[in-house]
């Protein structure tokens, strides 16, 4: 039988999906989710590192899976599932855990960063995320995960654990996962401060978030950092006009990204138009996006169904894998 290759992603449910999370992540799972078997999921486990807030936890997790359908995603032809429901992910993140080692945990950048971005807030999850992303990943023994380029550095530790995993009780129970795109490079969508990621972790006001209100589209394009301007033609690009032409190449046409760069290069450039140009062509994305959101937000039966038909199908794949760890491991019934 030739069997489709397995897909794991997840998102963290801390706000509204924006932007940089549709371009490195979703629109990814739209096509994977026609020709693999795929899992897509919300991480609600992961948010606690940061997010620890039940009301909040509770409305991110309904609004994210309300934009994964309203993007597209399909329950009938992909697992949509929510984290949390599949009780052998904190298990399966305690065994590896066993094999995971304080020096190769903290040395991952996403650990270092926190770690100056919540001083106060140092917790052993932010260390052990890793690992609990691993376990996300190789409970389905999947090897294709779509995410951006921020997550490269978790795929190989999940590669590294499932790896050792497999030495240390001489089997070959996991294979390798690694990230993937369609495109030849992982996405990396700019946030509108003129430097780093676009991310809902940070400044809210410099992400462009699929629900936002066409007002509101134009109120952030308007504020996003530019600098002074070319005084002469062909002058080099500084970061954060690249990061506006950047997501003029995703939302905009091939004739504005042109019209724009051209007037560049001949130093007859405004940013004001430009802005009001990329803030109309975000909101011609994204409007049919929220339109849906809106919709599906208000339908909690349906929401309840998806997740319900979600959890099912994945936690008969997690009881699979986790009756043959537990096998390999030496965890055998006495009665
Ligand atoms: P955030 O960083 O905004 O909190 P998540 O960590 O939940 O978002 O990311 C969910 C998915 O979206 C991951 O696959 C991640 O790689 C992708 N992603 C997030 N921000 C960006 C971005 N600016 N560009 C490309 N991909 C992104
Ligand atoms: N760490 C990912 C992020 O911050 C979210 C995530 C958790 C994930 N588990 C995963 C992504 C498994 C892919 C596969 O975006």
């Amino acid at each position: 039988m030739n069997q489709k290759e397995i897909v794991v992603s997840g998102v963290r449910p801390t706000g509204k999906l924006h932007l940089g999370n549709y371009f490195g992540a979703v629109q990814q799972f739209l096509k994977m989710q026609e020709q693999f078997d795929c899992y897509f999921f919300i991480a609600d486990y992961h948010s606690l590192t940061t997010h620890p807030s039940p009301d909040g936890l509770h409305n991110s997790v309904k609004q994210v899976l309300a934009e994964y359908l309203a993007c597209g995603l399909d329950p009938d032809k992909c697992t949509l599932y929510i984290q949390s429901d599949l009780p052998q992910i904190p298990e399966l993140y305690m065994i590896l855990n066993m094999n995971a080692y304080m020096g190769e945990l903290e040395r991952v950048a996403s650990f270092k960063e926190k770690v100056k971005s919540q001083p106060d807030n140092i917790n052993a999850g932010l260390l052990t995320y890793p690992v609990l992303m691993a376990a996300d990943i190789i409970m389905h023994k999947a090897t294709k995960v779509p995410v951006g380029k921020d997550q490269e550095q978790h795929l190989e530790m999940a590669r590294t654990f499932g790896n050792r995993f497999n030495r240390i009780y001489n089997c070959e129970c996991f294979p390798e996962p690694h990230a993937f795109n369609f495109g030849d490079n992982l996405v990396k969508v700019p946030g509108l401060s003129g430097k780093g990621k676009m991310s809902k972790s940070e400044n809210e006001n410099f992400a462009i978030f699929l629900a936002d209100e066409p007002e509101l589209i134009r109120k952030k394009m308007m504020r996003a950092v530019t600098d002074t301007g070319p005084t002469e033609p062909n002058q080099p690009v500084t970061e954060p006009v690249q990061n506006l032409f950047d997501l003029m190449k995703l939302v905009s046409t091939a004739d504005t990204l042109q019209h724009f760069t051209e007037t560049y290069n001949n130093a007859t450039i405004r940013y004001g138009d430009l802005k009001k140009q990329l803030a109309e062509d975000m909101i011609v994305f994204t409007q049919p996006i929220r339109e849906k959101i809106n919709v599906i937000l208000s339908n909690t039966s349906l929401l309840g169904k998806v997740a319900k038909q979600g959890a099912e199908k994945a936690n008969e794949s997690a009881n699979k894998t986790m009756k043959e760890v537990r096998e390999i491991m030496g965890f055998r019934k006495f009665y």
